[in-house]
């Protein structure tokens, strides 16, 4: 089983070994390595279980270090650099060929953020190459959000999961790119789209679902637990489901005639932050108690409430 530590020089190590680590982030635990190890990056997507047409994102110290496998950062994303990194915010840029198709599954742009996690800014600072870090999942499952989460899932396929502790947002990072100038928003996610407008005006909606979807984060099921998810109004299907074994996801409010550890409440004070930091354990821990539905409604659509609507939506579909 992998070992669960803070030795940075640990992971290091592995890391120049061409070995995969789980490192922590802000938003997910994320696995990692060396993005110009070819191998290693292949190892990732086996781990996962990932499909190749999936391309991953990668994690450097600060905006400097792009320049070494990005061709051009244009003013726009400058700005959102400076305003927003390290943080729970992906841009996707040209790269350059330096960066193996591997990472970005053929594409000629990649995914690239600062992740704000004092932990792995210290690794990061003591490797000289970036780190290529899909969610540390297998691929379509709950992202993981503490180090006992990423050992239950994969803990037989790595050595070593670096622990950071509980992660502060607890939903993936928001990834936006650039078509034609316009800034273009794949995945809502930790930055919310309203605080990125007030730097670019109107940033374009991309999310919608699609058979042939450009970013994996956009198809119908992804970030799905095993048990069947229903998204909508709790009170009305508990009643089309009587006699059924159900647990429950609610915003605010705690649900009549639910066993309590058969509900979780995200945020009693109704607090979008902290309702995104129980979204995945939630879904985790209900997942595991061998029910035949997870019923769970939306929250308010601002802010973080984009993201958390949309890992609910996804984790919804029939899979
Ligand atoms: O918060 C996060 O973003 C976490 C932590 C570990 O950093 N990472 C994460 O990675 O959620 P992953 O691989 O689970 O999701 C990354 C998404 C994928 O859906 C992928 O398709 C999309 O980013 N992506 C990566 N590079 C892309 C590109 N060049 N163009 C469009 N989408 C891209
Ligand atoms: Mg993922």
């Amino acid at each position: 089983m992998a070992e669960i530590g803070k030795d940075i020089q640990k992971a290091k190590f592995y890391l120049e070994h061409s070995v995969q680590v789980a490192i922590p982030t802000e938003t997910v635990y994320g696995l990692a390595a060396n993005c110009f190890d070819k191998p290693a990056v292949a190892g990732i997507f086996e781990i996962k279980n990932r499909p190749s047409f999936d391309p991953l994102i990668v994690h450097v110290p600060d905006r400097k270090a792009l320049d070494s496998f990005v061709r051009e950062v244009p003013r726009m994303a400058e700005e959102l650099a400076s305003a927003f990194w390290p943080g729970p915010l992906t841009l996707i840029l040209k790269k350059k060929s330096v960066l193996p198709d591997i990472v970005t599954s053929g594409l000629d742009t990649v995914g690239v953020r600062v992740p704000d996690h004092p932990l792995t800014l210290e690794l990061l600072n003591v490797l000289d190459f970036p780190l290529a870090a899909p969610s540390a999942n297998p691929f379509g499952y709950v992202s993981p959000t503490t180090a006992r989460h990423v050992e239950e899932q994969l803990g037989d396929r790595i050595p070593y999961i670096l622990d950071g502790g509980p992660c502060r947002v607890g939903v993936e990072s928001t990834i936006l790119g650039f078509e034609k100038g316009v800034p273009v928003l794949y995945r809502p996610g930790g930055i919310a789209v309203e605080d990125i407008e007030a730097i670019t005006g109107p940033v374009q909606r991309r999310e919608q679902v699609s058979s042939n979807p450009l970013s994996p984060g956009m198809l119908r099921s992804h970030y799905a637990p095993a048990t069947r998810v229903l998204f909508g109004e709790i009170e009305k299907n508990l009643r089309d489901l009587k006699g059924k074994r159900v647990g429950v996801i609610s915003f605010k409010k705690k649900i009549k005639g639910i066993a309590p550890d058969h509900q979780v409440v995200l945020s009693e004070r109704g607090d979008l932050k902290e309702a995104a930091t129980r979204l995945f354990s939630g879904l985790r821990s209900l997942d595991a108690l061998n029910l035949q539905y997870i019923l769970c409604e939306p929250v308010p659509d601002t802010g973080l409430g984009r993201a958390i609507n949309d890992r609910l939506k996804r984790a919804n579909a029939i899979h």
